[in-house]
């Protein structure tokens, strides 16, 4: 038996072989142009009609063109950017198609499948995958064996392609081995969708193998299979070939069935040199000599059933380092031989949160290895490819001589997000994207515990509430937000909704499901949640059953209370009004701008009312909080007699806000003053934020919030500060060009004044201090705080001169001091340290410290570096135009910069890509005045978003948002103000 297996396996990798050469023998072109397809009744291969010669003279044709066109574009781009009227949109562009859907194929026919979701009457059950890239010529071809399995009757197949040259395909029956006639073949672009038509049905339960041979450009494209490069220390280059497909990228590296509910094990078989090592996400089975060139072949085992979106395969030339769990899993970290050294914090990292997860899930990880790998060139933070998790160079790589404890965190975090992936996402997947929040929530909240795992010194739970609680409320405030369960279809769509509701708002309704439920109970119905649904698929309904089950004597409704928290847009304010003992308790859809919003709200099958679990703290309670369930209505509680204050939602669990009558708030702000500890951290930036917010809303008094930051002067922990610095920086942005930003320097000088002092320009206290020591000197820069400026310049001179001598914690302020307040030659030196250092954190700071410039002519050049590859990578274009968005002095710049280079961004992002929407809040959302909304406004009135569609809307409701602020607050907050800045 095992003898038989084996042999047949060797047998079936020769025929690979065999194949993949006639591929290549055949001399098909790389182009990928349109396909001129040959309709034929024959089961030979197919053939794509484009020779050699025609291919050489296309490609000559093309470089030369595009040769003409950078020259001619570098004549003509201004050289000195700031003579050209800021405010001046080039009208360049045409008017976007209106989208009406087409359904033509690329030979001009109709294309039959008209909808963007596949057949159903088809399922994959496995792909025997071929692949060969050819680095150095940057093309890649290989061939795909895709077994299907016939759910219902049907006489074609559609499968989906991105970007790919088929050059051919045949399928074959596997109930008698024999060809199935095919009789006509086309591809849709648009949907990225191919179609064959076979000549006979195919019976229900019948398996037929479709095998596809393809060709495509591998370049540095961020996407599907790509190229990406580095350098070493010599200055040589070094090139590999990886790939990214989540969500919709798969098609843009194989054919096949590219939805996530459409499981099926992959089998792989990659061609590479002999400097180069391969990686997939199971273990390498065999090498074999591939042919007399002195190429290799490797052969993988074959995979769990698992989605095409989690495949990942490089082929590079890395170094690794490696460790086994007490589970006997191989974890490695794979990275560029220089920079392996820099990776022994993941793999200790990964390995303590593999073996904690496997006992808090209640179940084991399931394959026999675990790789991560530092990827040069890369979109995202990271990707959970099953077994092969990919990460940008920060996110995985920490040299406690040169990162910051920021940095630490950082990895800790994506490597705990990542691996709870491997849970919930990869073991059990969201049946379709609607539904992505089951991924990128549950990993959101997870990342927090296993990084608290990693390192308790870091007090991930309490970071919660600043970094996705607050911030998630933040973006749901607003009219175009969305449902965390939301419906979407096409690549744009689904890219859109990476975003800080699936991710943050995600984590916090789980956090506060988990606060409902306690700790044994919710993680009773995760562990069964995940046996029930394992190598399979679940919805949202799924998972709420799961938790019931696992829990039968429970009284609460979990279904029921949740979908009122994830499929409507939004949360609620609770008001808390006291008649003697008695509180009445009334909820509202809390909007920021509800003046501007309410006639373009869509409806809510539950009519923005919520299950909302209130809870209470009063100044006659210690510890314990009194619930209150308020079921989708109004409520009515008793509290003690002779209460001072009533503090609502503790420990900030449930996602909504709270407003009291004033009397109430005025007692808050006295216990604040009194003795503030009464409250946890937690509770404190709670106050603070719904203080401001409700304050935005009008619907408290501008007094009332700042009232509340007069306790800061006493104030030591980080959540609090953060949350007060936050909305204190919102109020800066809407005032920086205004008399009155005097005064409110002044004040917030006062209110720092005591941190300042106590935490200096040391690098001593606890992780959070640390972190709160950062923030505080940041902002005693930005107020002009000249003694600070001066320390920081001084230190900034002291760097120059000697790289090793300023600590990692103080990096990013001594930075920030010396651009901001230095010559041209400092700002040169951060250029020269991005360009030559190997610390891929300290590239990432130098990136960030050169935004900071206040010389419009530096910050124009980093613009232009910032589409320039040679000198900024791709995937931080964004981070650098964001940047120089944030800085005052880059804000219209930055905008006018996405304006003129639109093509190239529309162009880039074409097909869907998350970057879209992030580059769109960045360089349109932070302005003020209607001038710059109805310039917004007319810019994308004539573009096609894409998948930053929502961004346009959501950047346009924050600048009408802070045109409001200004019209209703400006006048209480400059007489505030006025009174406190002395
Ligand atoms: N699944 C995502 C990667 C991803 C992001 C794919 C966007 C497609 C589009 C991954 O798990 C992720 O969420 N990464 C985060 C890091 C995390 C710590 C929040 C990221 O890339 O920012
Ligand atoms: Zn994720």
């Amino acid at each position: 038996m095992q003898s038989l297996k084996h042999r047949r396996k060797r047998g079936a990798s020769s025929t690979i072989q065999m194949e993949e050469r006639s591929l290549i023998d055949e001399g098909d072109t790389i182009l990928n142009k349109k396909a001129v397809y040959e309709p034929s009744g024959s089961q030979r291969c197919r053939q794509l009609v484009c020779s050699r010669s025609w291919a050489v003279t296309i490609l000559i044709v093309m470089g030369l063109f595009l040769i003409l066109i950078a020259i001619i574009a570098s004549f003509a781009r201004p050289q000195t950017l700031p003579c050209t009227p800021l405010n001046t949109v080039t009208e360049a562009a045409t008017t976007p198609a209106p989208k009406v859907q087409t359904y033509i194929a690329t030979n001009g026919k109709d294309f039959p499948w008209k909808d963007i979701r596949l057949p159903k009457n088809l399922i994959p059950e496995s792909y025997d995958i071929l692949i060969h890239p050819n680095i150095s010529q940057s093309y890649f071809k290989g061939r795909v064996i895709m077994k299907v399995r016939v759910i219902s009757q049907t006489d074609f197949v559609v499968f989906h392609i991105k970007n790919l040259n088929v050059t051919h395909f045949d399928v074959k029956s596997l109930k008698d081995g024999e060809p199935i006639h095919t009789t006509e073949y086309l591809e849709y672009k648009e949907g990225q969708q191919f179609y064959i038509k076979l000549g006979r049905s195919l019976e229900v339960d019948e398996q037929v193998e479709v095998t596809v041979k393809f060709e495509a450009l591998l370049v540095n494209k961020l996407v599907g299979f790509y190229k990406s490069s580095y350098k070493l220390s010599t200055g040589e280059e070094r090139h590999i070939a990886t790939t990214h497909f989540e969500p919709t990228d798969a098609r843009g590296a194989f054919p096949c069935f590219d939805e996530p509910q459409l499981k099926a094990n992959f089998t792989l078989n990659i061609v590479r040199d002999k400097q180069h090592i391969s990686l997939f996400n199971m273990p390498l089975k065999k090498t074999e000599v591939y042919d007399n060139t002195g190429l290799l072949l490797d052969n993988y085992d074959t995979s769990v059933k698992m989605s095409t979106y989690l495949v990942a395969f490089v082929v590079c030339d890395f170094a690794n380092i490696s460790k086994t769990t007490s589970d006997g899993v191989k974890v490695s970290v794979y990275a560029p031989s220089e920079l392996i050294s820099q990776a022994d914090f993941a793999l200790d990292g990964a390995v303590s949160v593999l073996e904690y997860y496997n006992s808090f899930f209640g179940v084991k990880y399931p394959l026999p290895k675990q790789d991560l790998i530092a990827i040069p060139d890369f979109a995202a933070g990271a990707m959970e490819n099953w077994g092969l998790i990919t990460y940008r160079m920060t996110a995985i790589l920490y040299d406690p001589k040169v990162s910051s404890l920021g940095n630490k965190q950082w990895v800790a975090t994506v490597v705990a997000h990542e691996l709870a992936h491997q849970w919930f996402g990869n073991l059990v997947t969201m049946e379709w994207w609607d539904d992505l929040w089951l991924n990128e929530g549950f990993a959101s909240y997870v990342e927090y515990i296993g990084a608290d795992q990693i390192n308790p010194d870091f007090h991930m739970h309490d970071q919660f509430v600043t970094e996705d609680f607050l911030t998630s409320m933040y973006l749901d405030s607003m009219s175009n937000s969305h449902p965390v369960h939301v419906p979407v279809d096409n690549p744009d769509e689904i890219n859109e909704i990476f975003d800080k509701i699936s991710y943050s708002k995600g984590g916090s309704v789980l956090r506060m499901l988990r606060s409902i439920l306690g700790q044994s109970k919710f993680k009773a119905g995760l562990t069964h949640y995940l046996t029930i649904h394992k190598y399979s698929n679940a919805r949202t309904d799924d998972l709420w059953m799961a938790l019931q089950d696992a829990n039968p004597k429970l009284h609460v409704n979990i279904k029921a209370v949740m979908d009122t928290w994830t499929k409507q847009m939004g949360y609620p304010v609770v008001t808390v009004k006291q008649t003697g003992t008695l509180l009445s308790l009334t909820q509202d859809r809390f909007l920021l701008n509800a003046a501007h919003t309410n006639d373009v709200v869509p409806s809510s099958p539950f009519k923005y009312k919520w299950y909302i679990p209130l809870t209470l703290l009063t100044s006659a309670d210690n510890e314990t909080h009194q619930l209150t369930w308020m079921n989708m209505t109004s409520a009515e509680t008793t509290v003690p007699p002779n209460i001072k204050w009533i503090k609502a939602n503790s420990g900030m669990n449930g996602f909504y806000r709270v407003n009291y009558d004033t009397a109430n708030w005025k007692h808050l702000i006295r216990q604040l003053m009194d003795n503030h500890k009464v409250f946890s951290a937690a509770d404190r930036a709670g106050l603070i934020d719904d203080a401001f917010n409700l304050a935005r809303a009008g619907l408290v008094s501008q007094k009332i919030a700042l009232d509340l930051t007069l306790y800061l002067v006493k104030e030591v922990e980080y959540v609090p500060w953060k949350a007060a610095l936050d909305n204190l920086a919102y109020i800066e942005s809407r005032i920086i060009y205004k008399e009155v930003y005097t005064n409110f320097k002044a004040y917030m000088l006062k209110l720092i004044m005591n941190r300042l002092t106590a935490l200096q320009w040391t690098d001593s206290g606890s992780h959070l201090e640390m972190f709160l020591r950062g923030h505080i000197l940041m902002w005693a820069v930005k107020l002009g705080n000249q003694p600070s400026i001066e320390k920081g310049k001084q230190l900034f001179q002291q760097w120059v001169h000697d790289h090793a001598s300023i600590d990692p914690n103080l990096k990013t302020v001594i930075y920030m001091t010396g651009v901001k307040y230095g010559t041209e030659e400092d700002w040169r030196e951060c250029l020269k340290v991005y360009e030559e250092t190997h610390v891929p954190s300290e590239k990432q700071k130098m990136l960030m410290s050169m935004s900071y410039s206040r010389d419009t002519r530096l910050l124009n050049q980093y613009l232009g570096f910032s589409l320039n590859t040679s000198k900024v990578r791709s995937q931080d274009t964004e981070t650098v135009i964001n940047s120089i968005a944030a800085n005052p002095s880059g804000q219209l710049l930055a905008w006018r910069f996405v304006q003129q280079n639109w093509d190239t961004f529309s162009e880039r992002y074409k097909g869907g890509s998350f970057g879209m929407s992030r580059l769109i809040k960045g360089v349109a959302s932070h302005f003020s005045t209607q001038f710059d909304y109805d310039e917004v406004k007319a810019f994308f009135a004539k573009r096609d978003a894409g998948s930053g569609t929502r961004a346009v809307k959501q950047s346009l409701e924050k600048i009408q948002m802070n045109i409001d602020w200004l019209e209703r607050n400006e006048a209480e907050v400059t007489d505030w103000l006025n009174k406190h800045s002395s």
